[in-house]
């Protein structure tokens, strides 16, 4: 929930998810969450408030946020990984190609990130993973993929490892935090064992899945702020900020003073 410039980062996920036609999303929560739910709902006393001091546009930009889409939330009663928070919404996804959104990888682009995702997978029918060339010393944040054969920014995945060391890597294209996946995860996603840090790898259920269907990986084009991270939540901030009509040439000016200071 902690925003970045005036939204938390949670929220940017879900606009990319309606900008490319998603209109269900559902939210896995955790303990000491409400937070999210009560975001995503009308505030009865803070509507009240701002329509007693004629504040309209604030009052649109909170209604606003309540009317986005249909929401559904259910808990992940136990850290057990993100195999298993994906596999809490099995019921509620039911038989159906579904995206998956980590919200903590914010993803600016002109064409949204899932949406690129979702026209591969409406062209080939595929799973399909959202992957970016990183750094080889880097590959042990993230799960990484082995690519067979490449379409230019499309590639065949044969299999995955959950953050390999470098020298263990089948590549240097790791996954990013947007999926399109089939529901056949799920019945693989009950029978993943704990692994990487003792929890359940969505990364393991998928590379069982890659052996018997197609599983895509696509360079999407875009930028991606870990806002899990605190440099990246810093550097996702003075960019969404800088590209703000209001904001953006106050922090320009500062922020040449405050370079011009530090040499
Ligand atoms: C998760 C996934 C990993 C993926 C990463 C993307 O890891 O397990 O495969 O590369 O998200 O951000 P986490 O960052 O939760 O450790």
């Amino acid at each position: 929930m902690l925003p970045i410039v005036d939204k938390p980062v949670i929220q940017y996920a879900v606009e990319e998810a309606i900008a490319s036609g998603i209109e269900d999303v559902i939210i896995i929560t955790g303990r000491g969450k409400h937070a999210i739910e009560d975001h995503f709902d009308h505030s009865v006393e803070l509507e009240s408030l701002l329509e007693d001091r004629g504040q309209q546009g604030l009052l649109s930009l909170v209604r606003q946020v309540a009317d986005l889409c249909r929401f559904t939330y259910t808990r992940q009663k136990r850290a057990l990984g993100l195999g298993h928070a994906v596999l809490c919404a099995r019921d509620l996804v039911g038989d159906e190609f579904f995206a998956v959104f980590l919200a903590d990888d914010l993803i600016v682009a002109r064409d949204p990130a899932i949406k690129q995702l979702i026209d591969v997978h409406r062209r080939t029918g595929a799973s399909v993973v959202a992957v970016l060339r990183v750094p080889p010393e880097k590959t042990s944040s993230y799960g990484v993929v082995k690519v067979g054969s490449s379409d230019g920014r499309i590639h065949e995945v044969v299999d995955m490892v959950e953050k390999p060391r470098p020298e263990k890597a089948p590549s240097n294209l790791a996954v990013i935090g947007r999926y399109v996946l089939s529901p056949r995860i799920f019945p693989l996603l009950e029978e993943t064992a704990p692994g990487a840090k003792g929890e359940i790898q969505l990364t393991d259920a998928l590379r069982v899945l890659a052996q018997q269907e197609k599983v895509l990986a696509v360079e999407f084009e875009g930028t991606r702020y870990d806002t899990g991270d605190k440099l990246g939540f810093v550097q996702a901030t003075i960019d969404l900020t800088l590209a703000r009509e209001d904001l953006g040439p106050g922090l320009r000016e500062w922020l040449k003073r405050r370079c011009g200071e530090l040499g």
